[in-house]
């Protein structure tokens, strides 16, 4: 199990990550984060892989916080936490054939004796749904795809057992895309990975994650089980994440919900409830006080003076 408790992230002037808490059960197990772009998802996800410090409260791992280990307990750790990054040319060192860069990592981090190594590069490709031939190939000569699969296979290398994926598609074309959804969801079931999944896309969230949490401005404005958020949100930020998909519920679209005005400055954010300048259903309240995240329904949390009302009546809860 892997917990933040009141996580918090400076940088200069700004909150990127202002007191969240998270959960990762034993995997297979999926938390989606999603919201809008500068609202922390990613810096959320470098604090507990340790890559940036946190500002104050506890990252802990099977009851131990190792929000301050330092020295070999940290280098351990990290292979414990796997990053895969959005940008996957910046992972893949360009002259390297595949391969040699996966049997490098295997052979820097002791993973298995000298003479099992070809058979492991092989079977992290296998893993990642590529033909192991591909070992021979150059960056610059595989698609997106399997560039992003290979990222995955080198996460993969070191027995990690948490994943960390920042927006894993997003490069991608759907086709595409929908072969690298499968690779992850083979992958959790065959290593019983835990994960964070950081996303735009809600849909890819829905597939693969058993919660999700939305962040607004480095906050938790709603968390829980992802069908239940996604079928009835409770904030009126989730819906309108959700209504920009149409697909994820065909049969009841919801009326688009245009955003107005644009994301707020982090260096700067409004008083009271932090989505107030642009909520659809601001009250006076909401300017000055912030809400509390607050449980509504077993397992279900949701910071909004006005979720009760959204819950019961999504449709009249459009209007002030
Ligand atoms: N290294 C950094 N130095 C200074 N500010 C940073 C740094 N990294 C992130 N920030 C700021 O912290 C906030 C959160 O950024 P973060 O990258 O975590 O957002 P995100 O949700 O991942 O966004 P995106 O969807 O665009 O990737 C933003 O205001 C961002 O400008
Ligand atoms: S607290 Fe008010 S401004 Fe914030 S989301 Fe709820 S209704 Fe909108
Ligand atoms: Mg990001």
């Amino acid at each position: 199990m892997l917990r933040t408790h009141d996580l918090r992230v400076d940088f200069a002037n700004v909150q990127a990550v202002a007191g969240v808490d998270i959960e990762l059960p034993e995997g297979p197990f999926g938390l989606g984060l999603v919201g809008e772009s500068g609202s922390g998802k990613t810096t959320i996800g470098r604090a507990v892989a340790r890559l940036v410090d946190a500002a104050d409260g506890s990252i802990e791992v099977d009851g131990r916080d190792i929000t301050r280990i330092t020295g070999s307990e940290l280098r351990s750790y990290r292979r414990r936490v796997q990053m895969v990054f959005q940008d996957i040319d910046g992972v893949l060192t360009p002259r390297m054939k595949v391969g040699t860069a996966l049997a490098e990592v295997l052979t820097v981090h002791h993973i298995v004796p000298r003479t099992e190594i070809r058979a492991t590069v092989t079977q992290l490709l296998t893993d990642v749904g590529l033909d192991p031939e591909l070992a021979q190939r150059r960056p610059h000569e595989l698609s997106g795809g399997q560039k992003q699969r290979i990222t995955i296979a080198r996460a993969l290398a070191v027995r990690p057992r948490t994943l960390i994926f920042d927006e894993p598609t997003s490069a991608l074309d759907v086709t595409v895309q929908n072969l690298v959804l499968e690779t992850i969801e083979q992958i959790r079931a065959e290593h019983e990975l835990n994960y964070l999944l950081i996303s735009h896309n809600l849909a890819v969230v829905q597939r693969l994650c058993e919660q999700v949490a939305v962040l607004y401005l480095g906050r938790i404005v709603e968390s829980g089980p992802t069908n239940q958020i996604l079928r009835r949100p409770a904030h009126p930020y989730t819906l309108a994440l959700r209504s920009a998909v149409p697909t994820l519920d065909p049969q009841h679209p919801d009326e688009r919900i245009v955003l107005h005005g644009p994301p707020p400055d982090a260096a700067n954010p409004p008083s009271g409830c932090a989505f107030h300048p642009r909520c659809p259903l601001a009250i006076d309240i909401c300017s000055t006080q912030q809400p509390p995240l607050q449980q509504i329904t077993p397992g279900r949390q949701v910071a909004c003076h006005r979720s009760k009302e959204l819950l019961t009546d999504p449709k009249r809860a459009r209007t002030p």
